[in-house]
């Protein structure tokens, strides 16, 4: 009897928030995953990315790394351009080449915040700084090589991935500075729209699995204040330290950021992808997988 073959994935970026998450999502559905992070290998590596998608023989290829340093960028704007725009426009040649569908993320930072209601893909990108305009860049070549690349633009990610690497992500920032027990000011004037990792690689797999191209917003589904959303990881993690709101103008950043940046995930539901979980229950699910993990580490 015929065998059904089995459907080969590689994904770069596999030891990061998103890319830890793909990796396992994709493998508990059955398909053959080749996971690289990093330290196998570097994306801005042209001829090594060319031999990975090569060899690993995948029919779909998912871009999960990303040079995320915002207000670092400004200062080495080639490093996040080669990261975010040349290396994307690798790997759409290489899939070209192929015949491999690209997957590739892009980000909420593309807009430039003026809109004041969530940003639906039809929107016009208006890029702020080196790293939104270095991941514009990638969007359009993934676009301008490739006829039908699945870009999903989203905001503010957060996944046990980023328990305990350097960066992390904004719930390890709150509940360290929590623990430092300093007062903490967060602002309270810029909008964005947290997404779970784990709940955003489930959706990515049903995009693939439905064949379904183009581009899409995945946000969290909440526009939500950066003060607000550090208010409820406290409340969730059952501390109480010294929150103070802010606004852009006593907290200067190198970068300037969209000040609402919410996505709008209508496109994403009239696909008919499950709506994303409720922004209190994602937090709610992390805290218990950071309960877990930091349990299971010290033993
Ligand atoms: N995190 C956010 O808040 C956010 C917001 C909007 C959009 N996004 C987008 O969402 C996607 C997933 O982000 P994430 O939250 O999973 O980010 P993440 O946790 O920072 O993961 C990105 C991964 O890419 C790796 N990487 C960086 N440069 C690389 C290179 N040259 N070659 C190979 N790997 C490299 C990083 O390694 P190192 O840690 O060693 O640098 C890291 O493991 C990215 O496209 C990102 O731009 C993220």
């Amino acid at each position: 009897m015929l065998q059904k073959m089995q459907r080969k994935v590689i994904i770069f970026g596999g030891g990061g928030q998103l890319g830890v998450e793909l990796c396992r999502e994709f493998e508990r559905r059955g398909w053959f995953v080749r996971g690289f992070d990093r330290q196998t290998l570097d994306i801005a590596d042209a001829p090594r990315v060319e031999q990975a998608i090569a060899q690993s023989e995948a029919q779909v290829v998912i871009n999960a790394a990303a040079y995320n340093q915002v207000d670092i960028a400004e200062r080495e704007p080639l490093a996040a351009y080669q990261a975010n725009g040349l290396a994307v426009r690798n790997l759409a040649m290489v899939c070209r080449q192929a015949d491999a569908q690209l997957v590739h993320y892009s980000t909420d930072y593309v807009f430039d915040g003026t809109k004041g209601s969530p940003y639906v893909e039809a929107d016009t990108p208006h890029p702020l700084g080196a790293y939104a305009v270095s991941k514009f860049a990638g969007e359009l070549y993934a676009q301008a090589y490739l006829s039908d690349p699945l870009v999903i633009r989203t905001s503010g990610v957060f996944g046990p991935g980023g328990m305990f690497t350097p960066r992390g992500n904004f719930v390890e920032l709150m509940l360290r500075l929590a623990r430092e027990n300093r007062p903490i000011r967060v602002v309270a004037d810029h909008i964005a729209s947290p997404t779970y990792a784990p709940a955003m690689a489930v959706r990515t797999a049903d995009l693939v699995e439905k064949n379904l191209r183009g581009l899409y917003h995945m946000g969290g589904g909440e526009a939500i204040s950066w003060y607000d959303y550090a208010k409820l990881i406290f409340e969730l993690a059952g501390v109480s330290p010294a929150l103070q709101p802010t606004d852009e103008r006593e907290y200067r950043t190198a970068a300037r950021r969209p000040k609402f940046s919410a996505l709008s995930n209508t496109k994403l539901d009239a696909a008919g992808i499950a709506p994303m979980p409720p922004l209190r229950e994602a937090v709610r699910d992390y805290l218990e997988a950071r309960k877990y993990a930091t349990a299971h580490r010290s033993t």
